[in-house]
């Protein structure tokens, strides 16, 4: 982790400048607060705060865990000297509008400019709100998601009442386009779910394909691309990512998360519905919160309540210091990670010690070692995510069909229809400078544990 000084200093500037505007009001004493206790329980804090993965170093090649850009911690932290509540504009009303225009501007990097959307507590809370719009316009018809959805879609379903089904997904992890016509058939879907990259292998649903299906059958499209939704900025795709992003405009609603790659602290997802008109199934009456004026209070248009301004005031900075375009720096480092993962995935196929999937579709790597059963290739994915974490690079687990590894010999999974392979989300774009050192202790760690033992890791996945 890096101090930096530098940023620490400009805050500062940045609090008194902030300070200034409220000059004008009469001196107050705020109660006190014992300095030394405080100083003493800050440092206990950061002690506390050392027992995690260092989420921030290259070397942390695991989940889906991406640091805040300086910018945005920063403007966070700033905007905690006010902590305003994007509600109602009574609340946050200048983060209120900086949340309007950071929300503008993702829309935009969609294509959309008249459009209904707002900021929320994540994925979850994002896609909760996308799919309870669609319950509404609807009613009693079902969900349909892949088997590679997030898991949320089908809780998020049951707590909305609305039926959900998965749909099988292709040797890719996409969702199965003959699968899900059959399916369409029946009549009785009302949504169906594209994941613009999915939480394990970062997989793109085929969304032309889907598009043409909807002509014929009439569904809604919400797209959940909470974690791949900022690809659609970069230059290196693949042609099914790139044509699935080409035609994101043309769905109902979407959901992309801030806090993933979009360089925010914890806390920002984001929703964006195509037909404004929506806003219109959130009325409600409130007594005591909208009375400052007649313009939007975003508490209008939102399920939550209460939601931090700081975050709206994070994401406004961040964008402005790196704004949402084909070529500029913000695109620019999306692309190294996509690169890295090219690279960690080249190395991996050309081992033989390591057996393949398919090749990487936005950042995430999955790879396991070669072994002569399915259990004998989980408990030596199991040992060299160990063995890796003790050289200090931490990968992540993930059990995974055995149908996305063409390369497995016949015969060798027998009744297991999953297996527990190595998953490496390069989201950082320090990675690619850091895939050759990656890629040695990878080496080093699978060679040290040739013999498999049992090791503890988690397959959870974020
Ligand atoms: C595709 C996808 N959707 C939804 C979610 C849930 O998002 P959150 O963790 O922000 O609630 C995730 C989390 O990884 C995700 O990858």
């Amino acid at each position: 982790m890096q101090l930096e000084q530098k940023s620490l200093n400009a805050f500062l500037e940045a609090v008194k400048k902030l300070d200034n505007g409220f000059a004008a009001l009469p001196q107050f004493s705020a109660i006190p607060y014992d300095e030394t206790r405080l100083l003493e329980v800050l440092q206990a804090t950061a002690e506390r705060l050392q027992d995690n993965y260092p989420y921030f170093h290259p070397l942390y090649a695991g989940q889906m865990l991406k640091p805040p850009h300086p910018i945005a911690r920063l403007a966070y932290a700033l905007a905690m000297w006010i902590n305003p509540n994007n509600h109602a504009l009574d609340g946050g009303r200048a983060s209120s509008a900086m949340e309007k225009e950071a929300v503008a501007e993702i829309a935009s990097m969609f294509g959309w400019n008249n459009f209904l959307g707002h900021l929320c507590g994540g994925g979850t809370i994002a896609n909760l709100e996308a799919l309870w719009v669609a319950g509404q316009l609807h009613p009693g018809k079902k969900i349909l998601a892949s088997a590679q959805a997030h898991y949320t879609h089908q809780r998020i379903s049951s707590v909305l009442k609305l039926e959900f089904e998965s749909v099988p997904v292709d040797s890719q992890a996409r969702m199965d386009i003959d699968a899900l016509r059959k399916r369409l058939q029946r009549g009785d879907v009302g949504t169906v779910v594209a994941t613009m990259g999915t939480t394990a292998t970062g997989s793109v649903d085929p969304l032309p394909e889907i598009l043409a299906l909807r002509d014929k059958f009439a569904f809604r499209i919400h797209a959940d691309a909470a974690y791949g939704g900022y690809f659609g900025l970069v230059d290196n795709l693949a042609d099914n990512a790139k044509s699935a992003f080409a035609r994101i405009s043309e769905l109902d609603s979407i959901v992309i998360d801030p806090h993933k790659h979009g360089l925010q602290p914890y806390g920002c997802g984001c929703v964006l519905f195509r037909d404004p008109s929506v806003g219109s199934l959130y009325k409600h009456d409130s007594p005591y919160t909208y009375f400052s004026s007649a313009e939007l209070h975003l508490g209008e248009i939102s399920l939550e309540c209460s939601r931090p301004g700081a975050s709206a005031a994070a994401l406004w900075a961040t964008q402005k210091l790196l704004p949402l375009v084909k070529h500029g720096e913000f695109a620019q480092r999306l692309e190294r990670g996509r690169s890295a993962a090219l690279a960690l995935y080249e190395k991996t196929t050309a081992d033989d010690r390591f057996l393949t999937s398919f090749g990487p579709e936005l950042d995430i790597v999955v790879f396991a070692p070669r072994g002569a059963s399915v259990s004998e290739v989980s408990a030596k994915s199991r040992a060299i995510f160990a063995a890796a974490a003790e050289r200090g690079l931490h990968l992540a687990l993930a059990d995974l069909p055995v149908s996305f590894f063409p390369g497995l010999p016949a015969g060798v999974h027998g009744d297991n229809e999953t297996m527990t392979c190595l998953r490496s989300v390069l989201m950082k774009p320090e990675h690619l400078d850091w895939v050759d050192r990656i890629w040695q202790i990878l080496a080093s760690a699978t060679d040290a544990s040739q013999t498999p033992k049992i090791a503890s890791g988690s397959t959870g996945q974020y």
